[in-house]
């Protein structure tokens, strides 16, 4: 019947600076979803193997159920909500629009997350770099065709914004 202590931890989420009491054994994307309201985070397994929760940690993604908040403190958190907002969305939210890169959406937060940390490191990968970057994100609806082809449109946007 022991009460758990709580931790403090302070976070800068979406570019706003937050400050929050955790369990110390709460994972992060509990935290982002029910402690911030931030439900664009989605949990598909709990055990790392899907990739829903994926956000950034200091500009790498991550599978936020894989991540402690308490290993967050200090840290940069990007969620989906701080990717674009309407009028302004990310060239990665407008790609999987136009070329139809979801059907359910259930991974197609976690997706954009991750495809926007590979086109960061890769800002023109090749089919098989985009599929092999994206293999720990799971998707049930798409064949995963049409979420390449919006990547690869990304990626075509984004090199012709910089040329
Ligand atoms: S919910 Fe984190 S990998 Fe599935
Ligand atoms: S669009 Fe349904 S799981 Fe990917």
């Amino acid at each position: 019947m022991g009460t758990t202590t709580k931790v403090a931890v302070e976070v800068t989420v979406n570019g706003q600076r937050r400050s929050l009491e955790v369990e110390p054994r709460a994972l992060l994307v509990h935290v982002v979803r029910e402690d911030l309201g931030l439900t664009g985070t989605h949990v598909g397994c709990d055990t790392g193997n899907c990739g829903a929760c994926t956000l950034h940690l200091d500009g790498e993604s991550v599978k936020s159920c894989t991540v402690l908040a308490v290993q967050a403190d200090g840290a940069q958190v990007t969620t989906i909500e701080g990717l674009g907002r309407e009028g302004d969305l990310h060239p990665l939210q407008e790609a999987f629009w136009a070329k139809h890169g979801l059907q359910c959406g259930y991974c197609t937060p976690g997706m954009i997350m991750a495809a926007a940390d590979l086109l960061e490191r890769n800002p023109d990968p090749t089919e098989d770099e985009i599929r092999t970057g994206l293999e720990g994100n799971l998707c049930r609806c798409t064949g995963y065709h049409n979420i390449v082809a919006a990547v690869q449109e990304a990626a075509a946007t984004r090199n012709g914004a910089t040329a």
